[in-house]
């Protein structure tokens, strides 16, 4: 009996090893297959161009992601014109691409080429700014970051800042309303749109903050400069700069200190994006805050692209993590940025 039953128990555990053998080898060939399948993927990526240092760092993390997926990449870089960017998506269209990444210049004008997409069956997924469309389904998905909430976190810094912790009033230099003066970015942009409505929004109930001047930089660090100089030179009076993004503050800052202005001292800035040169202006008093706008998108953008390539659908909406950074924080310890 004995002798039997320690046969039998050979047999089952042999068994049992020979069906563990089988499931590894199909989890195994089910991942090589995968991967096989995902390897052969063209991707077409259409992206505004190199307006910032933000934005050399959002090309990148796409570019290195792909390489490291092995996943083809045909890449646009559309020099600020939407006509570039419709032009390179047609191209991506006829070269029957398995799927479209694109970062809209702006929010307005996409339905045509959308719509021929959709008539070829190739699925587009939205980067970093978004598009205002009517027909939802002419794009699979966004992915980017949240540009309401960086405009209403910088509104909150301010309020915070301008709150006498003690009395819980307001408290301002000359006992006046604070004058903002702000720096938007492109014209039409949904980061522009975004960051002006969230700062709005935020700030729509303390009447002790006043937008006394508001113009369009572009993004560009040159245009934060030259804006600069003309609000100097025609003798506005502010207490505040909020600038829409880091390459304009920096432009600005440049501009005020060659005229003498103490930045760490005369004027508060609020500033988003959280490039390396902002958070350096951060740790020196320059900038009083930097809310964080995350441009490492690539690794998601290619995640994304492998389940829309494989027909899978993908989430409306996905936002990236990120950060506040302010003078109140330990701002040494805030670690290098890659940008
Ligand atoms: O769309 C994101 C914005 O575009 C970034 O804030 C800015 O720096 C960039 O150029």
């Amino acid at each position: 009996m004995r002798i039997t039953d320690s046969g039998n128990q050979d047999m089952t555990r042999r068994n049992i090893s020979f069906f563990l053998f089988i499931i590894l080898c199909l989890l195994f060939f089910s991942c090589e297959k995968k991967a096989a399948e995902t390897k052969g993927i063209i991707l077409g990526f259409s992206q505004i161009g190199a307006e910032s240092a933000w934005r050399n760092c959002n090309t990148r993390s796409v570019q290195e992601a792909a390489a490291e997926a092995g996943i083809q990449l045909l890449f646009f870089n559309a020099e600020q014109k939407q006509e570039n960017q419709i032009k390179a998506i047609r191209s991506f269209i006829a070269y029957q691409v398995d799927v479209i990444a694109f970062v809209p210049i702006v929010t307005d004008g996409w339905e045509n080429v959308l719509e021929e997409a959709k008539e070829a069956g190739i699925p587009v997924l939205v980067c970093d700014r978004e598009i205002n469309i009517q027909d939802e389904s002419l794009y699979a998905g966004y992915l980017g970051t949240n540009m309401l909430v960086q405009g209403r976190s910088s509104a909150e810094f301010l309020i915070k800042k301008y709150i006498n912790p003690d009395t819980g009033k307001f408290f301002t230099r000359r006992n006046q309303p604070v004058r903002i003066v702000e720096l938007r970015g492109t014209e039409g942009s949904s980061p522009a749109i975004m960051r002006a409505r969230g700062f709005r929004e935020a700030l729509a109930e303390y009447p002790e903050f006043e937008i006394i001047y508001s113009e369009s930089g572009d993004f560009l660090r040159s245009k934060g400069y030259e804006l600069m100089c003309n609000i100097l030179e025609d003798n506005i009076v502010f207490d505040v700069l909020y600038s829409h993004n880091d390459g304009m503050t920096l432009g600005a800052i440049e501009a005020m200190k060659e005229r003498g202005i103490k930045t760490d001292e005369d004027i508060v800035i609020v500033s988003i994006d959280a490039e390396q040169a902002a958070i350096n202006a951060l740790i020196r008093g320059d900038i009083n805050c930097v809310v964080e706008c995350n441009p490492k998108q690539g690794p998601e953008i290619i995640r994304l692209s492998q389940l829309l390539a494989k027909g899978e659908t993908i989430p409306r909406m996905i936002f990236m993590i990120e950060e506040v950074f302010t003078e109140w924080d330990d701002v040494l310890n805030i670690g290098t940025r890659g940008y």
